[in-house]
């Protein structure tokens, strides 16, 4: 192993001083205001123009600026989505996929789906043993985990609706992996619990792991992935799926039996998917169609609730919460059943988010009682949660919600050897076996069945809320199936609780995914409200937080506040 740091260290020099040769360094040096060795978290803030929420505060000022230098929310999402790559390497990928959703500023809607895609070579089985027992971390860890990934080709689809060259977006991502960047305490720590896993699954040592232990404030160099950046600068969308970088892909395939073809990189295209809409209490909600089941989840849920007096009952009461958990349980009854990749699986949309349908499913609901799922309990869902969402509201009213993801925190752990990038563990969030709960506790049948070229059933919930036909909201979450509950909550806290966007984010959450057959709450949950709970027979879990909600509204005078979640390092940034 002390071979592979050595070897490592030699080839950061020479890479590093190439790069620089290659690339003159220009962003940082035109924008002094942002200092990738010093910087610090805003964690609120109201902007006369424009604003970005993220998970990072490098990735917020990076959006912000490109917006100040003529790009628009959808050159902001391009730019704060390649940095997150770099500067947020749980979450933030190239290695990964996402879905963007959008109204610009005519009022289109868009939504990308650039989620990930089974190999060519994937079979429903792949994950079984000749018992037809699923085979221990397959799905999860290293190579044989991961989907094609999305990320760079949806930025590709992005970039017509932007204003700046690809090079331009690239620009800052290159200088902060090639220059490096002060890492926060809460990265350091999320290195140092990954380190084994990382030389475990990866063939080749990475910018990742050292043989000290990493500490806040620490400087993270990532010459390969500049030079991966570099060659998409240079190359466009080729520069990553063909050539050197997916030869490298396909390299690593090899370390532990991942079977991503140089074919599969090829041909991966995202996919235009027209968003789900809704009407809750005056305002218009858009959020994300199959393959992400959290739009109609938030549709089935707000229509639920919609006859009920939510403000009268208060947030996180027994009355509130009893009733959302509910709606939870007959939403999420609905994910494993009826919902998959709309391309491969009829999914039957528009009775899911019919309001006659909602109102139908509430009909045995009785105030007070507790329901029951009726199913022997499934697998816990996961505390340590990494995909990331990202909301940028520009100047015109163009509105970008993004969520992106490796899957779990670094993804499947193996970094491409050369290239420097985290592949995810997508795999994962297929129904690898009926019965068998992914690492989020849910379950799913023939519609989530693993098919080649099939993309996976996701809860990644990108929201946008307009009021009068008029720009209002962008938010979303990382924290998988629990995502479509935390968008669900955080607008039933603005719109019915009347908390101001900070409020509504930071708020204590719930969450109920119909199997297992219990509530989970985070540590600040009031008291009063579990206890009247657990007296009416429900189940509760304490858990750690989850999600970190990012978020952009607009107020009444224009201005846009952003929000960034209390629970991780995320932070605000506009002008
Ligand atoms: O697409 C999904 O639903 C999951 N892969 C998202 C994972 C996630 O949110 C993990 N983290 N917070």
């Amino acid at each position: 192993m002390k071979h592979k740091f050595q070897v490592f260290s030699l080839l950061t020099l020479a890479l590093f001083q190439l790069s620089i040769s290659v690339n003159a360094q220009t962003f940082f040096k035109q924008h002094p205001q942002i200092n990738p060795y010093q910087y610090t978290i805003v964690k609120e803030q109201a902007f006369q123009k424009a604003a970005v929420t993220s998970a990072h505060p490098l990735a917020s000022m990076v959006g912000a600026a490109i917006m100040k230098d003529g790009g628009n929310a959808f050159d902001a999402a391009i730019a704060v989505q390649f940095t997150l790559a770099v500067v947020y390497p749980g979450a933030g990928n190239i290695g990964g996929g996402g879905f963007l959703l959008s109204r610009n500023k005519e009022g289109v809607l868009m939504g990308i789906d650039y989620r990930e895609a089974a190999p060519s070579k994937a079979f429903r089985d792949m994950y079984l043993d000749e018992k037809g027992n699923p085979i221990e971390g397959m799905s999860r860890s290293g190579a044989s985990a991961s989907g094609v990934p999305g990320s760079v080709a949806g930025m590709f689809s992005t970039l017509p609706f932007a204003k700046l060259p690809m090079k331009t977006l690239l620009q800052p991502a290159y200088e902060l992996a090639a220059n490096g960047f002060v890492i926060t305490e809460r990265e350091a720590r999320g290195l140092n619990a990954e380190r084994k896993n990382f030389i475990k699954n990866s063939a080749q040592a990475s910018a990742f792991t050292r043989k000290e232990n990493w500490k806040a404030g620490d400087t993270l160099y990532q010459p390969e992935l500049a030079a991966t950046i570099l060659r998409i600068q240079q190359k466009g969308k080729a520069g990553f799926y063909e050539g050197e970088t997916a030869a490298m892909i396909v390299e690593e395939m090899k370390n532990s039996k991942g079977i991503i073809s140089l074919e599969d990189l090829k041909k991966y295209t995202p996919q235009f998917r027209k968003p789900i809409e809704f009407d809750y209490r005056g305002h218009r909600v858009i959020s994300f169609a199959p393959p992400s089941s959290g739009g109609i989840i938030i549709a089935q849920m707000m229509q639920m609730i919609a006859p009920y007096p939510l403000t009268v009952m208060g947030a996180n009461s027994f009355e509130s919460v009893s009733l959302m958990v509910e709606a939870q349980r007959r939403a999420y009854a609905d994910r494993a059943e009826h919902m998959g990749d709309p391309d491969f699986w009829k999914v039957p949309t528009k009775t899911l988010t019919s309001n006659a349908y909602a109102q139908a499913r509430m009909k045995d609901y009785q105030p007070g009682v507790a329901g029951n799922s009726k199913l022997i309990q499934a697998g816990i869902a996961k505390e340590s949660e990494q995909t990331t969402h990202f909301s940028v509201i520009d100047e015109a009213g163009n509105m970008v919600s993004v969520t992106t993801t490796l899957n779990d925190t670094y993804g499947n752990k193996t970094i491409v050897g050369g290239a420097g990038f985290l592949l995810n563990n997508e795999m994962d969030d297929f129904s690898i076996k009926p019965g068998v709960p992914n690492m989020y506790g849910a379950l799913g049948g023939e519609a989530n069945a693993i098919q080649p070229g099939k993309r996976m059933l996701s809860s990644m919930t990108p929201t946008l809320v307009t009021k009068n036909n008029q720009p209002y909201i962008t938010i979303g979450t990382p924290g998988g199936t629990t995502i479509p509950n935390q968008v669900f909550e955080g607008l039933v806290n603005v719109i019915d609780h009347k908390m101001s966007l900070k409020a509504a984010i930071d708020a204590p959450r719930f969450h109920h995914q119909h199997m297992p057959d219990m509530v989970s709450v985070e540590a600040d949950f009031p008291e009063a409200t579990i206890n009247a709970l657990k007296e009416k027979g429900y189940t509760i879990t304490k858990r750690g937080a989850f999600g970190r909600m990012e978020g952009v509204m607009i107020l009444p005078n224009g201005n846009r506040v952003a929000a960034g979640d209390k629970r991780g390092d995320d932070s605000v940034a506009g002008y």
